[in-house]
């Protein structure tokens, strides 16, 4: 545990009246653990459920006495797979929230899921409750890849969830992709792409595959018997963007592609740089000048008073930073003003930025060393 600024030592931390515009709640419970995931989640425990709903709208009830002031556009509920909560234990949680705060001005509000865990049932209760927005994992529609990433769930399941959900009235879908997996090959990624396409999704994510430490699978990529291929995932990425721009998909951040109008207000608050509450263990805020990050296990989630792990100082000038680093990952790029032009010119002449009348952006081939980008300005 680190204690920078006593923040965390501090309940009597006072953000009077404070708007906050962006609300997170992580749920860190799955069906099954898959192999690569490196988020805070473990294995659903009937036993902890209960007690950890109510840790939740504890930690909120904190929050507010604090003197926060939560008027969100924006709901994100993420895990783990939220969707592992039966339909009582997601009503008493959104019920719960409902009863603290105003969602007047609510503009989207997104759930994860998981193939496995999505029901009619939930569906309808999600969207009668005011969850407008479903986000769910299907990695890939080929049998042989599922079984290497170790999913619970098959493809013909993740098609019939899809279907559900649209007949329960969900009109603005994400589907999760992965790409660089072992033994994938470009072709079965192109059929993974046109499959997703033609289901007719409003948003895609595609994310490549990336060894987390302390998973499994970065533990098998140590031991030499997975192996990374950077030249293939480039083509894969490349793939990816040439297809889903052929469809109608804008691609509006690295591994985001949307149809106009179904970007994600919740993740794009994040890339440009504004405050946000997390609810739940593992959870981070950034409000002002602090950011915390809630105890990453949840039996001490539900026992503590208070459930801040780690929390920092945030000087303007790291919030410009970060903002400028997540924000040339975006299709809406920076402010040509907060680039040096020295270093923008640079980039420029290299083909990694492009300006856009007063906005800097990377193009293709600087979104494929985004990373690396991004790292010149944290
Ligand atoms: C919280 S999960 C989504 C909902 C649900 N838990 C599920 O997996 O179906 C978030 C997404 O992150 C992506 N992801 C997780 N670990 C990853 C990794 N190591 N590399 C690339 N993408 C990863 C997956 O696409 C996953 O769907
Ligand atoms: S990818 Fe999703 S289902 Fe799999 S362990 Fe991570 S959060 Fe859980």
């Amino acid at each position: 545990m680190h204690f920078q600024n006593g923040f965390d030592q501090d309940p009597l931390i006072r953000f009077d009246h404070y708007v906050i515009r962006h609300v997170y709640v992580h749920i860190p419970f799955c069906p099954k653990i898959c192999p690569y995931c490196s988020f805070y989640k473990e294995a659903s425990d009937r036993n902890k459920t209960q007690a950890f709903l109510d840790a939740v709208l504890q930690e909120l009830d904190l929050r507010l006495n604090q003197g926060l002031i939560l008027r969100p556009e924006t709901v994100f509920f993420g895990g783990g797979t939220p969707t592992a909560l039966t339909a009582k234990q997601l009503e008493y949680l959104i019920l719960g929230l409902r009863a603290r705060i105003d969602f007047s001005d609510l503009d989207e509000w997104t759930i994860e899921m998981n193939p496995a865990t999505v029901s009619l049932e939930k569906a309808q209760l999600l969207l009668r409750l005011g969850v407008t927005r479903a986000s769910m994992g299907v990695q890939s529609w080929n049998p042989e890849i599922l079984t290497r990433l170790g999913r619970v769930h098959s493809a013909e399941q993740a098609k019939s969830s899809y279907t559900l959900l649209r007949e329960a009235g969900f009109t603005n879908i994400n589907l999760d992709l992965i790409f660089g997996v072992p033994g994938q090959t470009v072709d079965v990624w192109h059929r993974t792409l046109e499959k997703t396409v033609s289901l007719n999704p409003q948003h895609i994510s595609a994310y490549c595959l990336t060894y987390e430490e302390d998973t499994e699978f970065f533990r098998r990529f140590q031991e030499g018997e997975l192996i990374q291929n950077t030249y293939q995932d480039a083509s894969f990425f490349e793939t990816t963007m040439a297809g889903l721009s052929q469809a109608g998909f804008q691609q509006y951040e690295i591994s985001n592609y949307a149809k106009p109008g179904y970007e994600c207000r919740h993740n794009l608050a994040y890339w440009l740089g504004r405050d946000y509450l997390g609810l739940g263990p593992s959870a981070f805020s950034t409000i002002l000048t602090e950011r915390w990050q809630n105890v990453s296990d949840t039996s001490r989630y539900i026992e503590s008073t208070s459930p801040v792990a780690f929390s920092e100082y945030l000087s303007p000038e790291t919030r410009k930073a970060e903002s400028i680093a997540f924000g040339l990952r975006t299709y809406y790029g920076v402010p040509s003003q907060q680039i040096e032009p020295e270093q923008a010119n640079t980039l420029i002449q290299e083909g990694y930025m492009e300006r856009l009348e007063n906005r800097l952006r990377l193009t293709t081939r600087g979104k494929m060393v985004a990373d690396s980008i991004a790292e010149l300005f944290v």
